[in-house]
């Protein structure tokens, strides 16, 4: 298949355009660049020895979306396009409404448009909010405790509007749980800008030498060693969950969601030291208090990708670790756009 995959320079679009190609298809990505760098894209032809066909542009931009379709004649698209900062998303809301709500919607009317009928939406975890317990599994209730939980939210409810309406038309979200790590080359990984809010891009710079320790965000939660417990999940087990999506959905009309994670639960604590072990490094961390906001405990229950999609993580912690590592290691300052 030819796909259009949106923000696929981004960190999960740029190795989900790897397995695209790994796995035979096309791939032809568009995004303006504004947090991510046109390099990983040329790590990821380099590894594949495949070429990309690279559009910089805005997909809030209707004229250049359209041109975009109308000279690609792409088969279906796979959206990661958007923004990501939970904190940012409380700062501005309306902005994070455009650029995830609108945008999304404007590329669905353009899909439709060109008759292209086939997207995979980035969601997240988030869309769940507080769960009642973990596993978590998709038909939990959904509750988004800020703006950018709640903007995933409302494009899945617009993508499945929008399949009653259209009903040939194949709309599949992919709910996230953590995602770390990177291509085991250690070309391509994650290269956040600024100060790292989530966990393990500020583990990386602890062990590189780039902040000197790391802020647990509490100690006294209801877990088994007081500190939070997540569903870390590989980047690039999350881009074969897409390809599998995609290739066991095409043309399956409806909307259809599903939770990628491990649905192994991991505390700040457990992956410190897997991450002491498995550098060397010393990871010098100090307790600091809860962050707002933030729940105690939360992963996911793979089991209805794994049903339908015949999808499931194979990655474990320790590889989450050691490709996280090597990536750091190998890019100290990242694809370094910004140093
Ligand atoms: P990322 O910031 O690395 O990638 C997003 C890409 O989209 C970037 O390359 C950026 O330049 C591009 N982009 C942003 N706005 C755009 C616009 N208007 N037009 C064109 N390009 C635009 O983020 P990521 O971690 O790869 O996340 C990808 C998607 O997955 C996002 O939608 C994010 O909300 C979602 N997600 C991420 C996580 C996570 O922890 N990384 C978790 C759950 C869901
Ligand atoms: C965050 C986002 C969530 C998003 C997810 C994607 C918030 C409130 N939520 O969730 O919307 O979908 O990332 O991966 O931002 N921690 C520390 N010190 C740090 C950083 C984190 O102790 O410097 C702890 C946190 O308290 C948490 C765990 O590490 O217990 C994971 O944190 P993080 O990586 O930010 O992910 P989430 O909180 O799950």
């Amino acid at each position: 298949m030819r796909i259009l995959v949106t923000g696929g320079a981004g960190y999960i679009g740029s190795h989900t355009c790897l397995e695209l190609l790994n796995s035979g298809h096309q791939v032809v990505v568009v995004d303006n660049l504004s947090n991510s760098s046109v390099e990983a894209l040329k790590r990821v032809e380099q590894l594949t020895g495949q070429s990309i066909k690279f559009y910089q542009a805005d997909i809030r931009d209707e004229k250049a979306l359209s041109a975009i379709f109308a000279a690609e004649k792409v088969d279906a698209v796979i959206h990661f396009a958007g923004s990501k900062a939970v904190g940012e998303s409380v700062a501005k809301p309306l902005f994070y409404y455009e650029n995830n709500v609108s945008a999304s919607g404007l590329l669905m009317q353009v899909m439709l448009q060109h008759q292209v009928k086939t997207l995979v939406f980035s969601s997240s975890a988030t869309v769940y909010g507080e769960p009642v317990s973990s596993p978590i599994r998709e038909d939990f209730a959904v509750h988004p405790e800020s703006p950018y939980g709640r903007s995933k939210l409302m494009v899945e409810q617009i993508m499945s509007d929008l399949v009653v309406a259209q009903p040939d038309f194949s709309a599949i979200s992919l709910r996230y749980f953590n995602p770390v790590g990177a291509h085991e080359s250690g070309l391509i990984g994650e290269d956040p800008n600024g100060i790292p809010n989530n966990l393990m891009p500020f583990i990386n710079q602890v062990a590189i030498g780039r902040r000197p320790y790391l802020s647990v965000f509490g100690d006294d939660y209801d877990t088994p060693d007081g500190t939070g417990v997540r569903d870390y999940i590989h980047v690039c087990d999350l881009a074969s969950g897409h390809v599998k999506a995609l290739e066991t959905l095409h043309q399956n009309a409806g909307f259809h969601v599903f939770n990628l994670g491990t649905g192994q639960g991991v505390s700040v604590l457990e992956m410190v030291d897997a991450y002491r072990r498995i550098s060397g490094q010393l990871i010098a961390y100090q307790v600091a208090p809860r962050r707002p906001g933030d729940i105690a405990c939360y992963y996911g229950d793979p089991s209805l990708a794994a049903e339908k999609l015949g999808w499931k993580a194979e990655r474990g912690l320790d590889q989450m670790v050691a490709d996280s590592w090597k990536w750091q290691k190998l890019n100290p300052h990242g694809y370094t756009r910004r140093s």
